[in-house]
């Protein structure tokens, strides 16, 4: 059900994109820096709606890096550069998302970054699996491919999809208020389950990041379900592990109720410039199927916004560590 008390907005236009989430936000000047009172209806609305589309903002790199600072605190990209990588751009806040590797050149099919970058095909949030997980990323196209090919980006209400949770689950959730192991590895290995570069990466080696799979969104003050395919196994209260097979059973049966169609929307990307903002403590998302792989440049570049809720850092050590590209 849509929220009964929607905002109303007087610097700029919003129109929702799906029945509970997600809307396109027109009426910014993105040549200027975004004025305090323009910028508190930006964030009255993605506390509504979850996902923003802003079609063709005129952000280039610094501009797209200076707006999103108005989110929070930023994430850094250069933890993530392990075994030589290097970042194309000159700002250590901005994400490559594209299919190009560091050189420009593009990615080939069945490559290890190809393999690796599959992993966000598969529903998730972006940094479940660091210590202190994301709160808003904002992904705006320098490059698309040509029409036809698809790459879209598919969000999940996840908040509503708690809502709709029938009587008993939802019961039993918070009663035992799960505990979610999540990993990068782990989704990754289950995107691509055959390659060789990922087959023998053991995702209990590497550090999981632990967040309670019930949370309250501090913003909206609506309860969501902070799931992914990131999740590895659940933990009880005392820390001991949901047995198997019954933990990837309800891991796998959470996801497949928040991912049915009721609780999608798909966003196509038209043109450079294009921007989506989502908040990562509200709903998921994934790269969808994209055609043009080793063929087209699909230039996607990301800032990510560390969260600022107090659950930020879920039950994990309050470390600079991040789970590093191979
Ligand atoms: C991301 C992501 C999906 C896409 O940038 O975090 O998952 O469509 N992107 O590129
Ligand atoms: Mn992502």
């Amino acid at each position: 059900m849509p929220h009964a008390t929607e905002p109303v907005f007087q610097h700029i236009q919003v129109t929702k994109l799906a029945p509970t989430f997600g809307a396109e936000v027109t009426g910014i000047d993105f040549n200027k820096p975004v004025e305090p009172e323009v910028f508190k209806e930006v964030l009255d609305a993605i506390t509504e709606y979850g996902v923003l589309v802003f079609r063709k903002a005129a952000l280039d790199d610094a501009r797209h890096v200076a707006f999103s600072r108005l989110f929070g605190e930023l994430d850094d990209v250069k933890p993530y550069l392990t075994l030589g990588r290097k970042n194309r751009f000159p700002f250590d806040e901005l994400f490559d998302v594209s299919n190009m590797e560091d050189d420009g050149s593009l990615v080939q099919v069945d490559s290890k970054r190809d393999h690796t970058s599959r992993g966000n095909s598969l529903f998730h949030v972006d940094s479940a699996f660091n210590p202190r997980r994301a709160g808003y990323s904002l992904l705006r196209a320098h490059e698309l491919p040509p029409p036809g090919y698809g790459g879209n980006t598919d969000f999940a209400d996840t908040r509503t999809a708690y809502d709709d949770l029938p009587a008993e689950l939802k019961a039993q959730l918070n009663e035992a208020d799960y505990i979610g192991a999540n990993s990068l590895w782990h989704s990754r290995r289950k995107a691509c389950p055959h390659s060789e570069f990922l087959r023998d990466i053991d995702p209990e080696a590497h550090p999981f990041g632990r967040h309670r799979i019930l949370q309250l969104h501090e913003p909206s003050g609506r309860m969501n379900l902070y799931i992914a395919n990131h999740l590895h196994h659940l933990e009880k209260a005392d820390g001991t592990r949901v047995p198997e097979p019954e933990g990837t059973a309800l891991i796998e049966s959470l996801l497949t109720h928040a991912t049915q169609p009721k609780y999608l929307l798909s966003v196509d990307w038209r043109d450079p410039g294009d921007v989506i903002c989502w908040d990562n403590t509200a709903v998921m998302h994934r790269a969808g199927e994209f055609k043009g792989m080793g063929k087209f440049k699909r230039d996607m570049r990301r800032t990510t916004v560390h969260d600022g809720s107090s659950t930020a850092w879920g039950l994990n050590e309050r470390t600079e560590e991040r789970m590093g590209l191979p």
